[in-house]
């Protein structure tokens, strides 16, 4: 009996996704590894890649998905017995390979991750690529000296998934924050998760001369383009900048003043390809110290698979907050 899945094809060009309901293990791209997904998330790249609005797959049809939470059916490796629970994140599912928005999944063993103390399936989910991205730049950033003595972290992008969490993470771990969300709606759920001011980029009143008055102790960005170009001139001496998103732009404009005078660093954070030792240790910060406090505030909601296409337009044009979790079963 065949299985359900969220696919998408590429007809004549045209890139779409639909749910199918007759998927066979055999179906899915290789690996030594077959899980039972019990949970998955929704991404910004998820949604990109199953509307065709981004160019995120790179083989058709594929399932889409780049997180999977659940147990294991079967695996070749001796580190993994049936019934264990474990997830996997990035390496290419839902990009290169089948990924997460189905009931089964098959992998390579080597890119999956033991379940970490302290979280299941559904919180695993509920962090998911977003949790573990906001998780990778703060961890990058104190592995760079980031200490809250050198003032307030800024985060762009505060009300979406990953967002939403590098607030609760930030001011869990002592840092003051300002989260900087479009939405002034948003002002009172991101006080809750810890941020101390909520602002508007507007309200932020950034300069644009090449090097401008240190406010910040770094920042924390999911929008790129010119918001980034102009915080990186307002932080403060040794100060860490983690780019992550681009939901704004691509593009980045800037001088090395920053870099040159005030020892500012730039750190990329790439969630995809993060080298497996890594990102064994950001999931068991996760399920610690980076384990956000209001994860079940961050859950905007739990949708059953068979529902999941109702999310992706929702979420890029910015209906949506916080993280959007996938019962897979
Ligand atoms: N580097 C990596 O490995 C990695 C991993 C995960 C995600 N990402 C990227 O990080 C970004 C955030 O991902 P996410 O999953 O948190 O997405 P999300 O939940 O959709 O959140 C994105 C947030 O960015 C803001 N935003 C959206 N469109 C914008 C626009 N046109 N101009 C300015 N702000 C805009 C919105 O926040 P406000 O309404 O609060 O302003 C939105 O909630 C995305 O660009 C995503 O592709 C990168």
């Amino acid at each position: 009996m065949g299985f359900l899945a969220c696919r998408t094809f590429n007809e004549e060009g045209q890139v779409a996704h639909r749910l199918v309901d007759d998927l066979e293990i055999e179906d899915l791209t290789a690996g030594d590894t077959v899980i039972r997904v019990h949970y998955s998330s929704v991404n910004y790249k998820d949604a990109l890649g199953a509307t065709g609005r981004g160019k995120i797959l790179k083989q058709f049809p594929l399932n889409s998905g780049i997180d999977l939470a659940g147990e294991i059916v079967s695996s070749e490796n001796s580190e993994f017995k049936p019934g264990q629970m474990v997830l996997v994140n990035g390496c290419g599912i839902g990009e290169q390979f089948d990924g997460g928005l189905s009931q089964y999944a098959r992998v390579q063993s080597d890119w999956v991750i033991p379940m970490p103390e302290g979280l299941d399936a559904k919180s695993a989910m509920a962090l998911g690529t977003a949790g573990f991205t906001a998780a990778l730049a703060l961890h990058r950033m104190q592995e760079n000296n980031q200490t809250p003595d050198k003032g307030p972290i800024v985060v762009t992008g505060a009300s979406g998934g990953v967002g939403s969490i590098a607030v609760d993470i930030l001011s869990n771990n002592g840092f003051e924050v300002v989260a900087v969300s479009g939405r002034e709606n948003y002002r009172e759920f991101l006080t809750r998760l810890g941020a101390n001011e909520v602002m508007t980029v507007e309200q932020l009143m950034l300069g644009s001369r090449p090097l401008e008055k240190a406010r910040f102790g770094g920042v924390i960005d999911n929008v790129g383009g010119e918001v980034l170009s102009k915080l990186i001139a307002h932080v403060n001496l040794w100060g860490n900048v983690a780019s992550i998103g681009m939901a704004l732009s691509h593009e980045l404009e800037a001088t090395v003043f920053p870099f040159i005078l005030r020892g500012v660093s730039l750190l990329g954070v790439s969630s995809t390809n993060c080298p497996m030792p890594l990102r064994r240790q950001i999931w068991q910060r996760m399920g610690n110290e980076f384990k956000p406090q209001h994860l079940d505030e961050i859950i905007t909601e739990v949708v059953p698979l068979k529902d999941v296409s109702r999310v992706f337009d929702d979420l890029l044009d910015r209906r949506l907050s916080g993280r959007i979790v996938i019962d897979c079963q």
